[in-house]
């Protein structure tokens, strides 16, 4: 499969919200990453149900959700619901979620991809009884909360473990591994060489003038 590349809109700037999304489609993007935030599970409060109908309406590139939020079984559903039909992938955070095989289910049974996050604290084995439920497994490479922080570099170890776990399932089950946080022109090469296939990036994409050019250079340093 080729590797992906989902701008993060997070570090976009709001006021031209519309025109940020479509740049990064016009870059030949793979995917939009849409960080929601609730103020609980994260000290920061970002967008929400309006945004994501809203960018449903300009005929985004496929959304990925990732929400960070507490209790994500009560607003799953809503979320995709509201982004029809644009929603490619919903990701939840282990940490939040205490009724995972459900959870997924019923992410899934949308029609939807369903991911699973996991703070950069959090061991690999969380994922242990549900790894062959899920289309993607989304390692942070930072604490959530904020886009423009720094890489934490043992998150390079994580996903070469996690490549390992994944490579020794049947090849129909396996998931993709997404990574998210502090993901620039510097690091992208040495984390996709770890073994990701899908790589949130906020500032390493809106921060630079050009996001073609970037998203190019990025495509040539992971071969995609
Ligand atoms: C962190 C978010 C990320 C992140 C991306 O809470 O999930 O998507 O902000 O932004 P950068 O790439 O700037 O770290
Ligand atoms: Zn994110």
């Amino acid at each position: 499969m080729n590797k992906l590349i989902a701008p993060s809109v997070i570090a976009a700037d709001f006021a031209i919200l519309g025109k940020e999304v479509q740049d990064v489609k016009d870059a030949g993007v793979d995917w939009i990453h849409v960080d929601v935030m609730d103020g609980h599970f994260v000290p920061n409060l970002t967008m929400g149900i309006p945004s994501v109908q809203a960018l449903s309406k300009i005929d985004p590139p496929p959304m990925d959700i990732h929400l960070m939020i507490d209790n994500p079984e009560e607003f799953a559903e809503l979320f995709i619901k509201e982004g029809s039909p644009h929603v490619k992938l919903l990701t939840i955070q282990v940490e939040a979620c205490t009724l995972l095989h459900n959870t997924i289910s019923n992410i899934k049974s949308q029609g939807v991809m369903a991911g699973l996050a996991l703070n950069p604290a959090t061991p690999l084995n969380v994922l242990d009884q549900v790894l062959p439920m899920l289309d993607v497994v989304l390692v942070m490479c930072v604490e959530p909360g904020f886009a423009g922080q720094k890489f934490i570099e043992s998150s390079v170890n994580k996903i070469k473990q996690l490549r390992k776990i994944i490579d020794s399932m049947e090849p129909d089950e396996r998931p993709l591994i997404e990574v998210d946080g502090g993901i620039k022109l510097n690091n992208i090469k040495k984390v996709s060489d770890a073994g990701a296939d899908v790589f949130v990036s906020g500032s390493g994409i809106y921060a630079t003038d050009n996001y073609k050019e970037t998203v190019a250079e990025m495509r040539k340093l992971i071969g995609s």
